[in-house]
C-alpha cells in the first residue's frame, strides 16, 4: 500500500527521532503531542541534532533542511490524523490512554490507514479492537536512539494482515532500518527478552559482589563486542522504563526470572532515572 503521510503520537525520546526518521525517508510528517511545550523542545532538539550533523559533514545542509520542513508539529489530533496513510503512536505506556487514541484513530483516520505503537510492553491486540480495524493494526518498536539504530520490531497480532505486514517493513525498509518480523506476540519481543536476561545476570553479578559496574561493562564491550554495558545502557533507556518493562513482563509472564530488580526500584525510587535526570548506575 502507498504510505506518503505518516502521523507520529508523542513527541519524547522516542517519538521525536522517528518523526525525524520518516520525515528523512521523504514521507510527509506530523508530529503529535497533547503538550506545546513537547513538541516546541523535540523540535529544538532536532534541529541541533540536524545540525551537528551537518557540522560533522554527515549531511547536507539540503538534506536536513528538507526534512525538518517536511516534519509539521500540532497538538490537533483529529485533524493530522484525518490525512495519514500511517500513524505510529508514541505516547505514554498507559493502556486507557492508547485505548483512547486507537478508539479515535478508527474513527477519524482514513479507511486505508495502518495504526502502529511503537509501544515495546503493550501488545497491539490490547488496543486493535477500539479501532473497529484490527487487520490494519500492529506494534512497529522501534530502539533507543531511534535516529541511530537498524532495528524495528514488527508485532503481528492475531488479526493483522499480511498487507499491513508487509507496509510497515516497507516504510521501515526506506527510513533505512532493517525491520524483523515477530510472528505472534510475546512479552518483551525478542530484544527486550535478550535485553533483559543480559541486565538480570549484571545485577546478580554486582549484587553479589563479584565485579563492579564499571568491570561488569567494560567485559560487555571488551568480550562480547556490545556497544555499550548493560549499566551504561539502563543509563540510557531510563531506569524507570527498565523497571516499567520488567513490572508489565512480570505481571504477564508471573516468572520469577522475570521480576523487577531491587537495585532499579531503588533507583527509581531516588529519582535517580540514568542519563536523563543526570545520575542513574552512572553520574552524567
Ligand atoms: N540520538 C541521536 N543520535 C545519537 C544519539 C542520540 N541519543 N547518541 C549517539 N548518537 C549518534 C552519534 O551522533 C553518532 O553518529 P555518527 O557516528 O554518525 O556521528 C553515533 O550515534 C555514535 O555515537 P557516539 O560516537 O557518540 O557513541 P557510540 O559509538 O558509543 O554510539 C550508541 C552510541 C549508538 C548509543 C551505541 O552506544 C549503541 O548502539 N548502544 C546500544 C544502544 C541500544 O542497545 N539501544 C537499544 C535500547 S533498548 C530499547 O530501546 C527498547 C525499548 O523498548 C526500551
Amino acid at each position: 500500500m502507498g504510505i506518503n503521510r505518516i502521523l507520529v503520537i508523542g513527541a519524547g525520546t522516542m517519538g521525536r527521532q522517528i518523526a525525524m526518521s520518516a520525515a528523512l525517508a521523504g514521507y510527509t510528517t506530523t508530529l503529535n503531542d497533547i503538550s506545546e511545550a513537547a513538541l516546541a523542545a523535540a523540535h529544538e532538539d532536532l534541529e541541533q541534532w540536524a545540525a551537528t550533523r551537518v557540522a560533522k559533514g554527515k549531511m547536507e545542509q539540503q538534506t536536513a533542511d528538507a526534512a525538518l520542513e517536511r516534519l509539521a508539529s500540532t497538538t490537533d489530533l483529529d485533524a493530522s490524523a484525518r490525512h495519514a496513510d500511517l500513524v505510529i503512536e508514541a505516547a505514554v505506556e498507559k493502556l486507557e490512554i492508547k485505548r483512547s487514541i486507537f478508539g479515535k484513530l478508527g474513527k477519524v483516520a482514513p479507511v486505508h490507514a495502518v495504526l502502529a505503537t511503537n509501544s515495546s510492553t503493550l501488545a497491539s491486540s490490547q488496543v486493535a479492537a477500539a479501532t473497529g480495524r484490527p487487520g490494519q493494526v500492529c506494534n512497529m518498536h522501534f530502539f533507543n536512539p531511534a535516529l541511530v539504530m537498524k532495528c524495528v520490531e514488527v508485532v503481528r497480532n492475531e488479526h493483522t494482515t499480511d498487507t499491513t505486514v508487509n507496509t510497515v517493513m516497507e516504510v521501515a525498509r526506506r527510513m533505512g532500518k532493517e525491520p524483523v518480523l515477530v510472528q505472534r506476540e510475546i512479552p518483551g519481543f525478542i530484544a527486550n527478552r535478550m535485553m533483559g536476561a543480559i541486565q538480570r545476570e549484571a545485577l546478580e553479578l554486582l549484587s553479589g559482589g563479584v565485579a563492579s559496574i564499571k568491570d561488569i561493562d567494560t567485559t560487555a564491550r571488551t568480550a562480547l563486542g556490545h556497544p555499550m554495558g548493560p549499566f551504561e545502557l539502563m543509563d540510557l533507556v531510563g531506569l524507570d522504563v527498565i523497571d516499567f518493562i520488567a513490572q508489565a513482563t512480570h505481571a504477564e509472564t508471573g516468572a520469577d526470572a522475570d521480576k523487577p530488580h531491587e537495585l532499579v526500584m531503588q533507583k527509581v525510587a531516588e529519582g535517580r532515572l540514568g542519563r536523563k535526570t543526570g545520575s542513574g548506575f552512572y553520574d552524567y
